[in-house]
């Protein structure tokens, strides 16, 4: 079967497309190849048609978004959660001392041990440690003991006195109802993990048991957000900065609300300014607005937090990869890829990482040699022709270029809430923040579509290791204050 009939039976009739991937003068030798390219312009459009945010679709999204965010912030709530995180006053650069800080994010667990020096200055001392999926999904009390064997080791590593008593800040990164700066329950996991007996409990208290079987004097004086973290570590150094975003495995972001504006908030003080943990990730779990494709539903369909987090689904790298395989996988099924011939890999799930698209889209040689090296030698796909590696490619565009977008939104829909367009610092820390190519011009592109010349006062600042140095600041605040 010809690919341009295959193209033509399974995807219909598309008005002309814009994609000429050769110019070469047409012959009868070129009569077959010049048909490959129709076919694959049209594969190309109808992928760009469903992972397309049109510039009056974004506009759509984002005035939802806004209108979410300040639902959230009622008792009526919102698809957000709006958690006040606890922290009325960010770092006045001037703290000072030495303060030990966990951070669970969704890959890795981090032991930080922080010195603020003052003036802006820190310094820090860490070690990473990989928690296995065993762990993940297992027994929850076996997974803080694990943490507290971290905390031993690192003390054990850099000289602590393990006889001292220590604050320690815990950067906890999922949705926690914060009791307290130094309390909070679990609502849900998220991100792949799902240990039992840990929903609906105080982290902290958890934590503290482990700590005390291992015979470590640990205090916990601060339990916050990755994006509380983030942004508390940014105003040490940028008095601007009004919010903290992460795009990594997961995503989310915290800002510096009016605590007038937060009318669910119950506490006595109803002045100044509050920390909100957004929970962002929830947006639109109802699909109202945002643009799903069969595939997003697919995806959700077998995830362990299925009908949860669907804007985190569409933005973050635990799903990118993921998204990209079920497109790519449903266009050999329908034989318009690969000669119609899949491995068993590329059939797993989550065995295509969002890394290799980042692979895909550095890859600018003519021939696609890294992309043919990502399919062939690490996906096994048996073959691959030039054509088949330019879908791929642009496949793994539409589906990145939708996620810088969408995370575009969350932050233009924050800092047009507060009232910041004429200038504002916002921190961001993640792998697809930091390392996924263009995503950052990409989110800007969007802020230009929306805010126009304003879209150069939002600045966007990579905040490395936020939320390690961010909880030790945190703890340094809380424990100013307790
Ligand atoms: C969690 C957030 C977290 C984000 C980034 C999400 O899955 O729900 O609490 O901030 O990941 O780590």
């Amino acid at each position: 079967m010809g690919l341009a009939w295959a193209a033509g039976v399974a995807l219909g009739t598309f008005a002309s497309s814009t994609y000429f991937l050769s110019r070469k003068p047409r012959s009868p030798d070129s009569i077959s190849e010049s048909e490959e390219n129709k076919a694959t312009a049209q594969i190309l459009e109808q992928i760009d048609r469903q992972f397309t945010i049109t510039p009056s679709k974004l506009q759509e999204i984002f005035h939802y978004f806004i209108k979410e965010m300040e639902r959230g912030l009622t008792p009526e709530g919102s698809s957000m959660k709006m958690i006040p995180a606890f922290l009325k006053s960010i770092a006045s650069g001037s703290e000072m001392g030495s303060f030990l800080a966990l951070d669970l994010g969704g890959t890795n667990f981090r032991v930080v041990r922080v010195l603020l020096e003052g003036q802006g200055r820190i310094r820090t001392n860490q070690k990473k440690f990989v928690v296995s999926d065993e762990l993940k999904t297992g027994d929850g009390e076996k997974l803080f003991d694990f943490f507290a064997d971290c905390v031993s080791e690192f003390m054990k590593e850099f000289s602590m006195d393990v006889k001292e008593t220590y604050s320690l800040g815990f950067t906890f990164s999922f949705p926690v109802k914060q009791l307290s700066i130094s309390s909070g329950l679990l609502m849900e996991w998220t991100k792949g993990f799902s240990a039992s007996g840990v929903v609906g409990k105080d982290i902290v208290k958890i934590i503290e048991a482990s700590f005390q079987k291992k015979g470590l004097k640990i205090k916990v004086t601060a339990l916050v957000n990755d994006t509380v973290g983030t942004m508390i570590a940014e105003t040490y150094k940028d008095a601007n900065c009004v919010a903290g975003v992460i795009l990594g495995t997961g995503t989310n972001a915290a800002y510096i609300e009016k605590v007038s504006s937060i009318t669910k908030w119950e506490g006595e003080d109803k002045t100044g300014d509050m920390v909100i943990n957004m929970e962002w990730g929830g947006f639109d779990d109802h699909k109202k607005v945002l643009p799903v494709t069969s595939y997003d539903l697919e995806l959700d369909n077998s995830s362990i937090n299925r009908g949860a987090q669907i804007y985190e689904k569409m933005i973050s790298g635990m799903y990118l990869g993921e998204i990209t395989r079920l497109a790519v996988a449903d266009l050999v099924r329908k034989k318009l890829l690969f000669g119609g011939k899949i491995s068993t890999k590329f059939e797993t799930r989550y065995k295509f990482e969002t890394e290799y698209m980042s692979r895909i889209e550095r890859d600018h040689s003519s021939d696609l040699n890294d992309t043919k090296s990502v399919l062939e030698d690490i996906m096994e796909i048996p073959f691959t022709s030039l054509q088949d590696r330019r879908i791929v490619k642009r496949i793994c565009e539409v589906v990145a270029i939708r996620a810088a977008r969408l995370s575009a939104i969350g932050i233009a829909g924050i800092t047009s809430k507060i009232g910041r367009l004429h200038g504002c610092t916002i921190a961001i820390d993640g792998s697809v923040f930091e390392r996924y190519p263009h995503f950052s011009n990409r989110m800007r592109d969007a802020f230009v579509e929306l805010f126009g010349m304003q879209a150069d006062n939002i600045r966007m600042v990579l905040t490395g290791d936020g939320s390690g140095v961010g909880a030790g600041l945190i703890a340094a605040i809380a424990s100013k204050t307790q």
